[in-house]
């Protein structure tokens, strides 16, 4: 539970909803089983409901996580690189940065703190995070939006977006968070998506008109799936080639 405060849990709705209708079924084949034959299909539907609940907040509290050590474990990350995280909601990926960076760097967490995209999101709590981390030297948060990012062209080695694009919408609105990303990458900087909601494609083909080389994508199993594989997680690492 402390974990999960201190973290948050990605879009709390879903998998509470999940596991309470889940539930429910269990509950009302329990009652009226001696009312019709097809009870165990009930049951099996609550199941799988709770289940579906469960490998969510696994992957919220776990998953993600681990899919992200993965990814920095095989990235060169110089100790004076400039780091920006898109929507860093606790931090998680912004503190796994920081980790890697010298006084000489620094990363900086941007995000509008929506509590219906991930429980518990204000600006002060990842400031604690950040505090209790003793990385404030290294690491700082703002509020912005990633469609308006309050900094100059050509600033940062990374820029990086974990589980926060989706939330955009349209595809247009996310063409331009895709190109706010773009202004503020160094020539050669290395945009790292990781991102849930069918989307892979379209990302693919905007980083590709604007110049990008991807360096690889790929779609994670269980450990990201978000209720099941029809919402599996997947990322993208791409260096943009501009002058
Ligand atoms: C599912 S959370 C993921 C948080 C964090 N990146 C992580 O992986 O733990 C999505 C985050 O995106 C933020 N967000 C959504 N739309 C945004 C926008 N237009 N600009 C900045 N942040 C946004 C939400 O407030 C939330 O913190």
């Amino acid at each position: 539970m402390n974990k999960l405060k201190k973290q948050g849990l990605d879009a709390p709705l879903v998998p509470i909803l999940y596991i309470i209708v889940g539930l429910l079924a269990i509950l009302y084949a329990l009652l009226f089983h001696t009312y019709y034959s097809s009870y165990l299909w009930t049951v099996i539907y609550g199941i799988l409901m709770i289940f579906g609940g469960l490998i969510f907040i696994h992957t919220s509290i776990r998953g993600k996580s681990i899919i992200w050590d993965n990814i920095i474990s095989e990235l060169n990350i110089p100790e004076n690189s400039k780091v920006l995280d898109l929507g860093t909601g606790h931090g998680l990926v912004l503190l796994k940065f920081a980790h890697r960076l010298s006084e000489k760097g620094h990363a900086t967490g941007i995000d509008l703190w929506r509590n219906r995209d991930q429980s518990d999101n204000t600006l002060e709590n990842t400031k604690a995070i950040i505090e209790s981390k003793k990385l404030e030297q290294i690491a700082d948060v703002q509020t912005a939006n990633m469609l308006d990012l309050p900094f100059e062209d050509n600033q940062y080695d990374f820029v990086v977006t974990s589980l926060a694009l989706h939330n955009i919408k349209p595809a247009s609105a996310r063409k331009d968070a895709l190109n706010e990303a773009n202004r503020v990458l160094k020539p050669n900087g290395t945009l790292v998506i990781v991102d849930t909601g069918h989307n892979k494609k379209e990302y693919l083909s905007v980083l590709r008109s604007n110049g990008y080389s991807i360096q690889q994508h790929k779609t994670y199993g269980i450990i990201g799936w978000w209720t099941g594989p029809w919402m599996p997680t997947y990322s993208i690492i791409a260096t943009v080639n501009k002058n």
